[in-house]
């Protein structure tokens, strides 16, 4: 049949394969899940096999005793088919949801690596979606689908045996039409993979929202951005409405053309049969047990249209589940990389340009050394490319073309964890996690001894601030921090990246985001944490980087100036130095 041919033409074979790794484990009863559909679906067939002799010994016969076992017979079939379907559904949810998860566990492993790039190209809707949902549909949905398929198509097959069984050749004329009610399923996929795949996208668009809805709720109040974001939400919802709809359009029909021509194929025995009947080729008895199993064959038949449906829209989501396994993050250690363990000589960018988009330069030609030790500030104009700058050391991104060295060796020689280990970044806004201010410091190094931790807190000027807490340090800080104010999470961020102990601290406008007198403390905690290490500091005030051994002035991509404060106020015609004057003003 077309049916099994299409299986070859999707990627169903090498998904499979890469998904029995995940089988492998729970192999036994996953084999128990499918196998047990083969006498669900066979025992269909009992009650309409059941039919001849008590039509042909029963009723045209009169002899009661010797069918009185045949009702006994449907009662018992029942009940172990019931048992049956029960130990079904169980394995199947069990091994469907282990599977389930093991698949998200390797999945979110790998979210966790992505690069960057994904990031910024994706929506946390679509991450939900595709990290989550899609996983619950390849597994749980594919398994309890195909138990369907499999009890669906077993039930078929053992009751066209019963209509072999009573009579070839209304058989022969029920299967032929059958075949032609099922031919249309060999186009399902072809039809329905482009809209899945939008629905599932657009999903990810209404999850987005609502994240947006919860992240961006003061935004919102305070713009009244009521009416824009109902507007955004309504489209979105509109267009998932357009979807489910032409889903419907293009296969709603499959089930309701397969139950016509099934009842045209009933109508065709039914006038044969009596010609048969008549003519004295077969029983009352088989043709009312043939009848019987043709009736029941409807239902089977019409649900396979839905569980091929399901079936199919289950193995894209498996498709697209592994084309997120298979994507290796292009930013990964080397081989042969070495760790990182002291920094002796410094940081050199050797004519380094990147582009996050192909062939927009946002950095171009950045020659620069940082000896160890030194402090480095950055300055320039905004969206000039300060933060991508210092981005590439850890790697957040790769250089397009040209080097960064640390000790004369390219960072990409060195292994990722050991690089991102010698750097502590603070960024203007600082991702706090859920739980508490303890549980914040310690992300920074989790082994810390309560000296190191006290150290930190110390530094960082938490102290103050949560000595007024009822619960101190074990304060639960809300998601994101948000039951602290914006000065207190930046000094938590400091307390981090101080427990850390980085030779390489990277400050991207640390303070930035902070009234003067939040700023005021926030700068104390960073010029402890500045002590004895190499840094790069970019900030928008520049009274805070007066002092630095070194101001870049990055300009457009560009490195245009770079000296002393003092060096570049007396330079003619100076950037800094304008830029300076127009802050003190
Ligand atoms: N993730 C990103 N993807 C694409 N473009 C980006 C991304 N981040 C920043 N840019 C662009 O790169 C340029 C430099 O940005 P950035 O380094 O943040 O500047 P700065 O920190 O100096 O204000 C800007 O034009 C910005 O729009
Ligand atoms: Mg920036």
């Amino acid at each position: 049949m077309g049916l099994f041919a299409k299986f070859k033409n999707t990627h169903f074979i090498s998904d499979y394969r890469q998904m029995w790794p995940y089988i492998q484990p729970y192999l036994g009863r996953a084999l128990i899940a499918v196998l047990i559909t083969i006498p669900i679906g066979a025992l269909d067939a009992v009650i309409a096999w059941a039919l001849k002799p008590y039509m042909d010994v029963m009723v045209l016969q009169q002899q009661s005793a010797q069918t009185i076992w045949i009702p006994l017979v449907i009662i018992g079939f029942s009940a172990i088919q019931g048992i049956l379907t029960f130990t079904a559904t169980y394995y199947n949810t069990w091994v469907g949801n282990r599977i389930a998860s093991d698949v998200k566990i390797s999945l979110f492993e790998k979210l966790l690596k992505f690069d960057a790039e994904y990031f910024d190209a994706n929506t946390s809707g679509n991450v939900i979606m595709r990290f989550n949902n899609d996983v619950d549909a390849a597994c749980s949905g594919l398994l309890s689908n195909l138990k369907q398929f499999c009890t669906r198509f077993f039930s078929s097959i053992s009751l066209i045996v019963v209509l072999f069984y009573n009579s070839w050749q209304l058989a022969l004329i029920a299967v032929a039409v059958l075949l032609f009610a099922l031919f249309p399923l060999t186009k399902v996929r072809k039809r329905i993979k482009d809209i899945n795949t939008e629905t599932v996208f657009t999903n990810a668009e209404i999850v987005t929202h609502y994240n947006e809805a919860f992240g961006g709720n003061r935004v919102i109040s305070a713009n009244n951005l009521y009416d824009y974001e109902n507007e955004r939400f309504d489209g979105t919802l509109k267009h998932v409405f357009k979807l489910g709809m032409k889903m419907v359009q293009r296969t709603g029909m499959l089930s309701p053309f397969m139950h016509f021509v099934v009842s045209l194929g009933i109508a065709l025995v039914i006038w044969t049969g009596s010609c048969l009947i008549v003519s004295g080729q077969i029983t009352a008895g088989s043709f009312v047990s043939f009848i019987a199993a043709l009736i029941l064959l409807y239902n089977p038949i019409k649900g396979i249209g839905n569980s091929f449906n399901n079936v199919q829209v289950a193995l894209m989501a498996m498709e697209r589940v592994f084309e997120l396994l298979n994507n290796e993050p292009k930013i990964c250690s080397k081989p042969d990389a070495l760790p990182l363990t002291e920094i002796k000589g410094g940081i050199e960018y050797k004519n380094v340009c990147f582009e996050y988009v192909a062939d927009k330069p946002v950095l171009q030609n950045i020659n620069l050394k940082i000896k160890k030790g030194e402090t480095i500030a950055l300055v320039g104009n905004s969206g000039g490319g300060k933060s991508t700058f210092v981005s590439l050391l850890p790697r957040f991104y790769d250089v397009t073309s040209g080097q960064i060295m640390i000790d004369g060796t390219d960072i990409r020689d060195y292994t990722i964890e050991s690089l991102r280990d010698n750097i502590a970044v603070v960024f203007q806004d600082n991702f706090l996690f859920s739980g508490t201010i303890r549980d914040n410091i310690l992300l920074g190094k989790s082994n810390a001894t309560e000296e190191e931790l006290n150290h930190a807190v110390e530094m960082a000027f938490i102290n103050d601030f949560i000595a007024k807490l009822p619960k101190g340090l074990d304060t639960d800080i809300g998601e994101r921090g948000a039951l602290l104010s914006g000065g207190q999470r930046q000094r938590i961020a400091i307390a981090r990246a101080f427990i850390k102990n980085a030779p390489i601290v990277i400050l991207d406008e640390a303070t930035s985001a902070l009234d003067n007198k939040s700023e005021a403390v926030v700068q104390k905690a960073i010029e402890n944490l500045m002590k004895d290490r190499t840094v790069i500091v970019i900030a928008h005030r520049l009274s805070t980087v007066r002092h630095a051994d070194k101001i870049v002035v990055v300009n457009y991509g560009k490195i245009v100036e770079s000296g002393t404060h003092d060096e570049l106020l007396n330079k003619p015609e100076s950037i800094y130095a304008a830029l300076y004057k127009a802050q003190l003003k």
